[in-house]
């Protein structure tokens, strides 16, 4: 491994290496669960076949498929190819269909406390009237739709729509700012883009769409034709004529009735932009078939659903892939009745998820690992205070779960009974790939344990030889697998560069594992320049790129450090330039400067990216080719004693960055 890697893999494998607990699953819930440990055999048996069998029995295809899986264009995969279907149908229609339309689809519950109830039937009205509004505004199949919008009713609307369309979706996060907002309109030449005049955030409203209109000034957004704008907060917008519509407007005046573009299976569903080692973010290019059956699949056995009873609740935000595939897709496939909810765990109190698991009676949960931690912080007695019983299986995702996390959600939430689902994947994933199966694996703290039926994953050294049981290195997926990205948008070398050729013919996902005795997979975090804050992804370049556009600096070093609550936090060093090098001589001056720069990477990329610190230094550690070496940032920023540092161009710049810290700047 090259050694920036090696440190955090060997952290994380002493950490684990002592972790030996194991939770069986109890009997009663074994003789109930969707998953049977004959899965694996059925799967292993014929990988192929089985995804072809998921995919008849949990989809409704409007031309069944007769082709199953294409991989002779490696590294894009095509499956279910001549099949036909659409995803919106498949959530919405088909259920309204068996009758099941009184069902309820969508609890949302606003921040403040509103709250709105939509059935399937509702739902089916819904998407189909905000269909017909979004395609009177010129958008057809292949054209792209740009979502901006805070987690509602609307939202979940508005990518049905588009998917009832053809249209693929690109959903951006609204916590990013306009420049972000403006570099992925522009990279997927979008053609509308949906907003909102603002959402609930801590008691505040939160203005969007200012955003969108800064962004619509920028460079290579000429293709966007209209702005659809959601009314939620009330509060005064820009508009511009001609261009802006209002949601409430169109849509309620639209037809309910909409007959959805039936799509070859490989069409595109959406886009969706996430970090990676360089300062561009990557288009993740997802189509429809495969990544339907394989959201539905996972959802369906992972957490064990039981759609007629259970109570669903993912707490991620649209914008991220978890909410596309554990919010949307995944769950109105299946026919779940979820909650949605709009605001922050601590608004308007810290009590506020548990007071809705109760007011629902919430049974699946899925989360992040740090949420669970920040609830861990604020102490058991709040969640006490509520009625969890109604809680029957926990997930995580997002962020290895550290042990001790893990037995605090399986104690205080789960009421030491419910089995807890520890699932990794990836944006690029699509869907849920290493997890326990509720009723079959016995589970263990901190271990995604194993791949999910009909997923190849292992754990490789240098030469991609799979290590052996107790041995770490590189987590790889060595099979095509239904839900897998098709691409990055525009970019088909970055795509093969990025994931394919480290290991030629395997995917390369970025993460170090280790495998314990049993062969059970442990994930122990990124080994590339992707940094992990609190289960988002944040790339080091991408955050060193807007630090440098600030006139007062002259180059950035980012590293992510340990981080009790979020994981990972981002800490920046920076060399400054000439006249203001001086100033930040001072411990005032030095603050002052680290205030300006955190808030203007905030302004750049959104407040997710800002960084925990950023500190003056006069001078990088770099190696003779000029490599920065981040490994000693990180001793320094984690404050350990500086590690080896004899490859280093100028061995003493670390003395000279220790010395400068300790002395206040
Ligand atoms: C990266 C992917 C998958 C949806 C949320 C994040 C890390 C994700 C786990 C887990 C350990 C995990 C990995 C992965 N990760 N889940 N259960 N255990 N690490 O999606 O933004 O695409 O990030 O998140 O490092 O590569 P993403």
């Amino acid at each position: 491994m090259p050694e920036n890697e090696s440190t955090t893999v060997q952290a994380g494998l002493e950490n684990l290496l002592h972790e030996t607990r194991a939770f069986p699953p109890s009997p009663e819930f074994a003789a109930q669960a969707n998953a049977q440990a004959s899965l694996y055999e059925t799967a292993a048996a014929d990988r192929v076949e089985f995804w072809a069998s998921q995919a008849r029995d949990l989809l409704t295809w409007r031309t069944p498929f007769t082709e199953t899986l294409d991989w002779s264009g490696a590294p894009v995969a095509r499956w279910f190819a001549d099949g036909t279907l659409n995803a919106a149908h498949n959530a919405v229609d088909r259920h309204v269909e068996n009758g099941l339309g009184d069902r309820v689809a969508l609890h949302f519950e606003g921040e403040g406390g509103d709250t709105r109830t939509v059935t399937y039937a509702e739902l089916q009205a819904e998407v189909s009237r905000a269909a017909n509004a979004i395609a009177a505004l010129g958008v057809g199949k292949g054209d792209r739709v740009v979502i901006y919008l805070p987690m509602l009713v609307e939202s979940v609307v508005a990518m049905l729509a588009c998917a009832r369309l053809g249209a693929p979706h690109s959903v951006v996060f609204g916590g990013f700012s306009a420049d972000a907002l403006r570099s992925r309109i522009a990279d997927a030449e979008a053609s509308l883009v949906i907003t909102a005049d603002g959402g609930f955030r801590r008691g505040a409203a939160s203005a969007l769409k200012p955003a969108v209109d800064e962004a619509l000034k920028g460079e290579g957004t000429d293709s966007v034709g209209h702005v659809l704008v959601v009314r939620r907060t009330g509060q005064d917008v820009d508009w511009t004529e001609g261009r802006d519509v209002w949601w409430h407007e169109v849509v309620a005046a639209a037809d309910p009735v909409h007959e959805p573009e039936w799509v070859d299976a490989e069409h595109p569903l959406f886009i969706l932009y996430t970090s990676g080692t360089t300062g561009k973010p990557k288009g993740i290019l997802h189509t429809t078939g495969g990544y339907l059956t394989q959201a539905s699949f996972t959802h369906r056995s992972v957490f064990d659903l039981k759609p007629e009873t259970d109570v669903y609740w993912c707490t991620a935000d649209i914008g991220w892939i978890t909410g596309h595939s554990y919010v949307v897709y995944g769950p109105l496939v299946n026919g779940a009745t979820q909650v949605i909810y709009e605001g922050t765990p601590d608004s308007p109190h810290r009590g506020r998820w548990w007071e809705i698991v109760e007011k629902y009676k919430v049974s699946i949960l899925y989360t992040a690992p740090t949420a669970i931690r920040t609830c861990m912080k604020w102490g058991e007695d709040i969640p006490a205070g509520y009625d969890l019983s109604s809680l029957r299986v926990l997930g995580s995702v997002g962020e290895p779960i550290n042990p001790e996390a893990w037995m605090w959600y399986r104690r205080v939430i789960g009421g030491d009974k419910a089995p807890i689902v520890d699932t990794w994947w990836q944006t690029e994933t699509g869907a849920m790939m290493i997890s326990p199966l509720p009723g079959v694996t016995a589970t263990k703290p901190g271990s995604a344990q194993v791949a999910l039926p009909g997923i190849a994953a292992d754990v490789v050294d240098d030469e991609a030889h799979p290590v052996p049981d107790g041995g770490g290195g590189y987590l790889v997926l060595s099979e095509p697998w239904p839900s897998m990205l098709r691409g990055i948008w525009g970019d088909l070398q970055r795509f093969k560069d990025t994931y394919w050729s480290r290991f030629p013919g395997i995917y390369f996902a970025g993460d170090g594992a280790k495998k314990d005795e049993d062969g059970d997979i442990w994930l122990l975090g990124r080994v590339d320049d992707v940094m992990n804050v609190s289960g988002h992804r944040l790339s080091t370049t991408e955050i060193e790129s807007a630090l440098v556009s600030h006139e007062v600096v002259a180059e950035a070093a980012v590293v992510g450090a340990a981080d009790e609550t979020t994981g990972q936090a981002v800490v920046a060093f920076v060399i400054l330039r000439g006249e203001h090098a001086a100033k930040a001589e001072t411990p005032e001056g030095a603050a002052e400067i680290s205030e300006v720069l955190r808030a203007h990477v905030a302004k750049e990329i959104g407040p997710i990216a800002k960084p925990r610190r950023v500190l003056v230094v006069p001078e990088l550690p770099k190696t003779r080719s000029g490599k920065i070496m981040r490994r000693l940032l990180r001793d320094v920023a984690e404050n350990r004693t500086v590690g080896d540092a004899t490859t280093l161009a100028d061995s003493s710049v670390m003395d000279l960055i220790s010395a400068g810290l300790s002395s206040g700047t």
